[in-house]
């Protein structure tokens, strides 16, 4: 629904219940109805996709988590993933934010959750020397509120609950049910209850043993945790038999003001470190009730706050109650013609700016723009001097990438979240007609879709000339210098960057959504070493979205791949320095470095010797079938369009499943564009300016 949509239904609803008000009776029927509670419930019996498809939609995955249909539960950390569980950490939430605070009474909500988990040992032999027996038994699982849907909180005795991110911000409570004794946390055994406000280290710890619980016993344990927003008060209960009734533990006041956010997160973190434990969470309900104000307009609304900002709305909203009581029946009919008349203009004014512009200044009229709550991480407009401050003056310092198309700074926000702010050069955005409407539409359409492995993009800024789009931070940069540095990524993370990027990439396709900049520079990886896909390209001439953009991804996806797997570019940069490097290969062997690195695959496929295109830094760690499997499929992705190029949907497959590949053809195809029809344009085989 549109802002415009919404501000005129608003109005006209609010104006009806107005004169509602003043027919039956004035003053009495305002104050009675202004609190409204808001519940919000959800019930998960079992988790099993099978049984609910759904729950693949309710259930966000992060980190090393899943559902596993065989066990029905949710399963921290992702067996499927890895035969190493050491130091890993995942959570699982609730996919949509929950209220779980007012700010206008400084309520918590108050909140009941059950919840049934049981912890068990990996059995399948674990790498590392040490025996079975010792390496079982972490690191505990944690029921989490935590305020955002992206972040996965370190392994170990962190328990997913916390990372570097956003590090002084971060909100968050837990309640954790911890398998580890970190002294350094103040951890009093192997088997406890700890509450977690904000902080790793408990506010209160519970001893299991105590009420002859142990949670690593790989019994089903029954949890219950209740909050009452008005009175404090928490209460926690467990058992582990299913015959006797809950047995309460823990019964404290606890302010969790501080700890809250309006919207958050709910769910669940796990983590193991040195030593490993599956949790499963077999089923789980919820109901979160919080109060809210239904801000009807008293008279003072009518008289002098409708065009006041929202610095003042707030203030004043604290006292309406109380103020009403001197409102006669005149003010109310003063207000309802002062409404009529706001009305009218609104219709008149939105009616004509309906056409012209997309997040309008429709809020102009509305008294209360809080009514409807506005969930967070929210893509929102940015000023350029937001921005600026942000960035320190887009200062060299913070730059963090670049290329063709703009710069990549690093930037912290007055809230201390971390930021990537792309700025566009205009020289760039002139050479693709870009315009105020085009950019909108293409970031608002872009920050819609969520993927793990989608860069979230926080906002944008476009004030004259200038073009920027932020997105959220990721703490271990941009895949390339991992790739083209120093160090060495090994082959088990190369899989992984392919097989993330390919995720992202097809779930953008899957929403009729092209990226238009898949290359390595736009690959970063996240706080658990994830691949994730950002930096998306603006326009392209192909109009927006169209399938021979997505075409041209997949093209761009064969070439990164390919880079990937051999840990060079795909241009040799600096042809000098090259040839008087290259005097030691011999004359007749094809030198790698010295050829465009598409050439060079097809040359080497046509000869039967892939395997050299691996990247010789990696030694003899590569599972061979593997490389030589997702080189066949890089260079599927470079055939012609329509002559077998596959869509991302099949890549995903082909790169999850055994299934058999289309046969590549045994020589090179002639063409080899990136696409087949249209000017040719920059991006694939030959490179000519933008038309
Ligand atoms: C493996 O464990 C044995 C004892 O269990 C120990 O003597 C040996 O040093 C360990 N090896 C490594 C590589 O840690
Ligand atoms: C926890 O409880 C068990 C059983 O009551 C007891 O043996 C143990 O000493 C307690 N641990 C701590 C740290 O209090
Ligand atoms: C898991 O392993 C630990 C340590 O070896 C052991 O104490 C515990 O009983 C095991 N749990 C299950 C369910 O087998
Ligand atoms: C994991 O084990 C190693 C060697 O046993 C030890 O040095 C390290 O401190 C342990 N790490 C944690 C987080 O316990
Ligand atoms: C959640 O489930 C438990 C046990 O199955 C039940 O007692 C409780 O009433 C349920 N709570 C909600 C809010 O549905």
């Amino acid at each position: 629904m549109s802002c415009t949509a919404f501000s005129r239904r608003f109005l006209v609803w609010l104006a009806l219940v107005l004169v509602l008000r003043v027919v039956l009776g004035g003053e009495d029927g305002l104050k009675s109805t202004h609190m409204i509670t808001m519940t919000k419930s959800h019930s998960f019996p079992k988790f099993s996709t099978s049984i609910n498809p759904r729950i693949e939609h309710d259930i966000k995955l992060l980190g090393s988590a899943k559902l596993s249909n065989d066990k029905q539960s949710i399963q921290i950390p992702d067996i499927s993933e890895s035969d190493d569980l050491r130091h890993q950490a995942g959570r699982a939430i609730y996919s949509s934010p929950i209220r779980v605070f007012d700010p206008n009474s400084q309520t918590p909500a108050s909140f009941e959750t059950t919840f049934s988990f049981q912890l068990n040992n990996h059995t399948s032999p674990l790498p590392s020397n040490s025996t079975s027996e010792e390496a079982h038994g972490g690191s505990g699982l944690t029921f989490l509120i935590a305020p955002d849907e992206f972040t996965v909180g370190r392994p170990g005795p962190w328990l997913g609950m916390l990372n570097d991110a956003c590090n002084d911000n971060y909100k968050f409570i837990a309640v954790e049910f911890d398998t580890r004794q970190n002294p350094e946390y103040g951890d009093p055994n192997d088997n406890h209850i700890g509450i977690n406000l904000g902080s790793i280290v408990s506010k209160s710890t519970i001893n299991a043993s105590d009420y002859g619980l142990s949670f690593e016993d790989g019994s089903i344990h029954l949890a219950r945790i209740t909050y009452d927003g008005s009175t404090q008060r928490m209460e926690i209960w467990v058992e582990s038999n299913p015959k006797t009734p809950l047995r309460s533990v823990f019964s404290d006041d606890i302010d969790l003001t501080p700890f809250l956010n309006e919207y958050m997160f709910v769910g669940f973190s796990a983590s193991t470190g040195n030593k490993t434990q599956i949790h499963n969470i077999l089923s789980w309900n919820f109901t979160f009730t919080t109060p809210a104000f239904l801000r009807y307009p008293t008279s003072e609304t009518c008289d002098s706050k409708i065009l006041v900002g929202k610095n003042r709305v707030s203030e004043n909203n604290k006292l309406p109650i109380k103020k009403e009581r001197s409102s006669t029946p005149f003010l109310i009919f003063i207000c309802v013609v002062v409404l009529c008349f706001l009305i009218f203009i609104n219709l008149y004014f939105n009616g004509k700016k309906a056409k012209k512009s997309y997040v309008g200044s429709a809020f102009m009229f509305m008294p209360e723009k809080k009514l409807r709550p506005t969930p967070p991480n929210k893509a929102r407009r940015f000023t350029r001097s937001e921005l600026s401050l942000a960035t320190r003056g887009f200062s060299d310092l913070e730059v963090i990438g670049s290329d063709s198309s703009g710069v990549l700074y690093r930037g912290t926000l007055p809230n201390g979240c971390h930021v990537a702010v792309k700025r566009f050069l205009s020289q760039f955005l002139g050479s693709l007609s870009m315009d105020r409407r085009k950019f909108l539409k293409r970031v608002v359409s872009l920050s819609r879709v969520r993927h793990p492995s989608l860069v979230p993009i926080r906002g944008w800024c476009y004030e004259t000339r200038v073009y920027m789009v932020v997105y959220e931070y990721m703490f271990n940069g941009c895949v390339d210098k991992w790739l083209f540095g120093v160090g060495v990524l090994p082959w088990s993370r190369r899989f992984k960057v392919i097989k993330n990027v390919a995720n992202g990439l097809s779930h953008l396709h899957s929403r009729q959504i092209a990226h238009n900049n898949v290359q390595v520079s736009s690959v970063f990886l996240d706080v658990s070493f994830k691949a994730v896909l950002g930096d998306f390209g603006l326009s392209d001439p192909f109009g927006i979205d169209s399938t021979s953009s997505r075409s041209v991804d997949v093209f761009n996806f064969g070439i990164l791949v390919l880079e990937v797997v051999s840990g060079r570019k795909r241009w040799v940069a600096e042809k000098l320095e090259t040839d008087s490097r290259g005097s030691s290969s011999s004359q007749s062997e094809l030198a790698m470095d010295e050829m465009d690195l598409l050439d060079y695959a097809w040359i080497m496929h046509e000869r039967g010797e892939k395997i050299k295109m691996v990247d010789r830094l990696m030694g003899s760690i590569v599972d061979t079938n593997q490389a030589l499997r997702v080189i066949d499929i890089a260079l599927l992705c470079t055939l012609p369009e329509n002559n077998g190029r596959p869509k991302m949907e099949e890549i995903v497959t082909f790169l999850t499943m055994d299934c058999i590949l289309p046969e590549l053809p045994p020589n090179r195809p002639i063409v080899l564009f990136p696409y087949n029809s249209g000017p040719h344009l920059c991006g694939g085989y030959v490179c000519a300016p933008f038309g």
